[in-house]
């Protein structure tokens, strides 16, 4: 797991950005009303971060097209986004936000 940030420092509706390293696709992190969820940054349609998108429940909405992500599976729920994005296991240890990057396809593990 990877530590993110303190918790009090990604209050509820704020999302951030990370990248683990130079090798690692970026991260989106969510705080919503529902929990913490974390998924590929860029949407899966084009070149966009889903960190700045909208939050609304456990959907974000893509700021470029407005394709519309269930947090909870990385799935599309509209067009213009067809292929999912990928989702990250997200927890909180002694008050710091911690990220486990699933392994990509093809990657050694
Ligand atoms: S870049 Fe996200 S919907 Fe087009």
């Amino acid at each position: 797991m990877f530590p993110v940030c303190h918790i009090e420092d990604l209050p509820v509706g704020a999302s951030v950005r990370i990248r683990i390293d130079d090798t690692t696709p970026a991260i989106a992190v969510f705080h919503t009303e529902d929990g913490l969820y974390a998924v590929d940054d860029t949407c899966s349609h084009q070149d966009a971060s889903l960190s700045e998108g909208w939050v609304e429940g456990c959907f974000v909405e893509c700021p470029l097209h407005a394709a519309l992500f269930d947090l909870r599976t990385g799935a599309p729920t509209c067009l213009p986004a067809r292929r999912p994005v990928r989702t990250h296991e997200v927890g909180v240890l002694d008050g710091t936000v911690h990220v486990r990057p699933a392994v990509r396809e093809g990657a050694v593990a």
